[in-house]
């Protein structure tokens, strides 16, 4: 299996170290139960004035709706995203409840969520992946979103398999090691 954990200079917390995005997922179902907690694990995230401006559809792997999503996908996505066990749309709400004025922090707001849900998954030793690498003009017309929806991203979500499962370029990819910019790099201490 190829582990990815990140080799932190600080103690950074085990949960996060482990989250990496994978590519090789097993041939193993995850439970409707398991999703249920790891979606509500999304809906504790900050958001601004508690808006929550996120909507999550989701399918499992052998049904209509995973099909429905998977065929959105961008052609890169496709090959590796079809082996997920389910597939997430993360949809952003624009406006606030009831006002129709714009919120400024949706996209914010979806992420952190995501983040949740990323972690929250991660501690059931269930992997993920985030893609922006899909059609969002297909995802509002298959799932009829409404004007103020903006689908934001799709995540595969799976058990890990091995990586000499996937083919080239992806392969390589999954055993690549992972890279992150210096602290220093984006970090700034006032005075
Ligand atoms: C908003 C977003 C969009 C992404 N889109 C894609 C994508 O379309 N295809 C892909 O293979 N990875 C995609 N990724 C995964 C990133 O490449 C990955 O998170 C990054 O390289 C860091 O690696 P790590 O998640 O393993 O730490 C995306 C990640 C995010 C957060």
């Amino acid at each position: 299996m190829s582990i990815k954990f990140a080799q932190t200079k600080h103690q950074v917390i085990d949960l996060i170290k482990h989250r990496w995005s994978a590519r090789s997922f097993a041939e193993k179902a995850i439970s409707e139960r398991d999703m249920q907690t790891i979606l509500e694990a999304g809906s504790w995230a900050a958001s601004a004035n508690n808006s929550q401006p996120w909507r999550y559809a989701y399918a499992h792997k052998g049904t209509e709706g995973f099909e429905t999503l998977l065929s959105t996908l961008a052609p890169g996505n496709q090959p590796w995203a079809k082996n997920a066990a389910v597939l997430v749309a993360g949809i952003g709400i624009k406006e606030l409840p009831d006002t129709q004025q714009k919120n400024a922090y949706y996209l914010h707001d979806i992420g952190m969520a995501n983040s949740f849900i990323l972690l929250q998954a991660s501690s059931m030793d269930i992997y993920s992946h985030v893609m922006a690498g899909f059609s969002k003009q297909q995802i509002s017309e298959k799932l009829s979103l409404p004007e103020n929806e903006e689908p934001v991203c799709i995540i595969a979500l799976g058990y890990l398999a091995d990586a000499e499962k996937l083919e080239e370029p992806y392969k390589s990819r999954e055993m690549a090691p992972r890279s992150r910019k210096p602290l220093a790099e984006f970090t700034t201490l006032l005075d």
